[in-house]
């Protein structure tokens, strides 16, 4: 009786031990496998920049600065680009023709302006507050090589943008609520101004609800699971 118990109590230790190493084996394997993935990510996202020679990388700076700040006129942070295999899966969706305006509210470096003027679109517009970013995009859009649409790189802030021309409006979570509401009553506002068919497309939809509550929008797509979601407006 007395040696099954200790055995008993041996088995469970050695359960329990074997347990800890498992999860441990588990939870290190899966840590290593994100950071590689992110890791091929950003190097693939190196490349694409140096095959299209801009420079629309995140600098050491920046993401300090991301880190310690609040932003600035309600933005969220100074600069993040949005990955060139999210820009494609984007442009895959929403197949745009040459009749588009393509806007890009916070464009930063103007990484997803460059993919959208691939598509040989009308025009595509991009509107930056920070101006070293601004200066950044302009470069970027003398050095680009695959341009098939007119450009426009607007030093401004979001609230005081003409929206009247968009057909398509691209966020990547640029704005904190007050003034991501704003933005959206202005591009209804525009609507009255110049009628038209239009989609906003929001990545990292950290304001969705906001979208959601809009009488005069319908929800048009959820790409990437939940990571991009694109919104349209109920023509009347
Ligand atoms: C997350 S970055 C996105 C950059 C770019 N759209 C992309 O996807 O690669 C958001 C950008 O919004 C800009 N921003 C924040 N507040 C703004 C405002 N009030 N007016 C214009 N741009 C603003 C920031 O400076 C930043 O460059």
């Amino acid at each position: 009786m007395q040696k099954s118990v200790k055995l008993q109590d041996g088995l469970m230790k050695d359960n329990l031990a074997y347990n800890i190493f498992f999860t441990l084996k588990v939870s290190t394997k899966a840590l290593i496998k994100n950071f590689l993935d992110n890791a091929e990510k950003l190097l693939k996202d190196y490349y694409r920049d140096k095959k299209f020679n801009i420079r629309t990388e995140e600098s050491v700076c920046q993401i300090r600065h991301r880190f310690s700040s609040g932003g600035i006129n309600g933005g969220n942070f100074v600069y993040m680009p949005t990955s060139y295999y999210i820009l494609k899966e984007i442009m895959d969706y929403l197949k745009l023709n040459k009749d588009d305006i393509f806007v890009d509210l916070g464009c930063g470096k103007g990484r997803a302006m460059f993919v959208a003027s691939m598509q040989g679109v009308k025009k595509v517009i991009g509107v930056e507050i920070e101006e070293g970013l601004v200066k950044s995009a302009n470069e970027n859009a003398g050095n680009f090589r695959f341009n098939k649409s007119a450009l426009f790189i607007l030093h401004k802030d979001v609230i005081d943008l003409d929206l009247s021309e968009g057909t398509v409006f691209f966020m990547f979570n640029p704005f904190g609520e007050d003034l991501f509401s704003k933005v959206i009553e202005n591009i209804k506002a525009s609507l009255k101004i110049n009628p038209r068919g239009i989609r906003i497309v929001y990545y990292v939809p950290v304001y969705r609800e906001i979208l959601n509550r809009q009488d005069w929008l319908v929800p048009d797509g959820n790409l990437l699971n939940n990571r991009v979601l694109v919104w349209r407006n109920v023509k009347n």
